[in-house]
């Protein structure tokens, strides 16, 4: 059964970043052209249908709002990983595919201001998309720091190039090759991010590079609420989703019934919802299109604010200590705690 949240999207086109990650540009009917939009950082779900199952992926767009005509996302292949590698093998221009509309907070509040932007291998992808939208829409100066393997996989590096000589005053690219320079350390990625402390910072790449990047952005002194990590999780596919949350803890519940109000899309909507139910089933059980895409706390798709009361989170992959404390939670995961709950969807 097709979810009703994904929208048949048209393959434009496909092209070849490198050996290994191949760009897919999408073509966006004028009817889809509002659920469409997206601010740079942001990323959409595809619903891969792989080997008789269906597999929710997401991919940041590499493609900038206002600068580029159509959604592109750039996808780079994963030793094992099905959804990546089926991408790259089977997608053609001409194809449907199911995506769902854009989601993430990976996003500038401002394009203003001085950007530090940390990307390793395929993390270049939101990262390339707020480099071009903060040079076309806002004066401060940026540095990219980008990591890799070795030459070959550094993706973009045409219009990288292309756009640090057609910036030379605003922007700084600083190439790592861990073929040539070694894997970087907490010490030399601090020594590098020192000059930029006062920059707002996003990091996106593999796990160990982002967690060195957040450890030496501390060590040169940067603000914590200027470091914006992107954490992607490989989702479950959807046969397996609820068995998994089958298997999550479920605390008893602490109320009975909260009467939970959700502000969504400038719409604000009032529910009953059990102590035992999430803020998500109820939702879409009352009809109210509430963004969401693994339903396994693994996503963020379904990120929403706490701006009055309690939830208790069940299951999150996904959001750290600092997203916690402003009180962001994973509406497919909460169940309220008390009995007055108000949450807020990003716009
Ligand atoms: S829908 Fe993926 S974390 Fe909630």
């Amino acid at each position: 059964m097709t979810a009703q949240r994904y929208h048949a999207l048209k393959v434009r086109a496909v092209t070849e970043e490198t050996h290994d990650a191949k760009s897919v540009v999408f073509e966006v009917p004028p009817e889809l052209a509002e659920t469409f939009k997206y601010r740079s950082g942001q990323f959409l779900t595809l619903r891969l249908p792989v080997l008789g199952r269906h597999l929710p992926r997401c991919y940041s767009m590499s493609s900038a709002p206002t600068l580029d005509a159509h959604l592109r996302v750039t996808v780079k292949r994963v030793k094992d990983g099905r959804g990546s590698n089926w991408v790259c093998d089977r997608v053609r221009p001409g194809d449907t595919l199911e995506v769902m509309a854009p989601a993430g907070v990976f996003t500038p509040a401002s394009l203003q201001g001085e950007f530090l932007l940390c990307a390793g291998g395929s993390g270049i992808t939101p990262v390339f998309s707020i480099l071009r939208s903060a040079l076309a829409h806002g004066q401060g100066r940026i540095c990219l720091l980008y990591a890799n393997r070795d030459e070959r996989s550094v993706i973009f590096r045409d219009e990288l190039n292309a756009l640090a000589a057609a910036h030379p005053a605003r922007l700084q690219i600083i190439h790592w090759l861990d073929s040539v320079q070694g894997v970087p350390s907490v010490a030399q990625l601090a020594e590098l991010a020192r000059p930029w402390a006062q920059a707002q910072a996003f990091i996106c790449g593999p796990g160990l590079f982002m967690d060195a990047m957040v450890s030496a952005l501390d060590k040169a002194g940067m603000a914590g609420e200027h470091v914006h990590v992107e954490r992607f999780v490989s989702l479950p596919d959807e046969e397996d989703v609820a068995a998994i949350n089958a298997a999550a803890p479920a605390p008893a519940a602490t109320v009975e019934r909260a009467r939970v109000e959700i502000e969504l899309d400038g719409e604000v909507h009032t529910l009953e919802v059990a102590g035992t139910e999430t803020l998500l089933d109820a939702a879409l059980k009352a009809g109210i299109n509430a963004p969401h895409s693994c339903q396994a706390g693994m996503c963020a798709s379904c990120m929403c604010q706490v701006v009055e009361g309690e939830v208790h989170l069940r299951h999150n992959e996904v959001l750290d200590a600092k997203d916690l404390a402003k009180r962001w939670t994973l509406s497919c995961q909460a169940l309220p705690t008390t009995e007055r709950v108000r949450v807020r969807f990003p716009g």
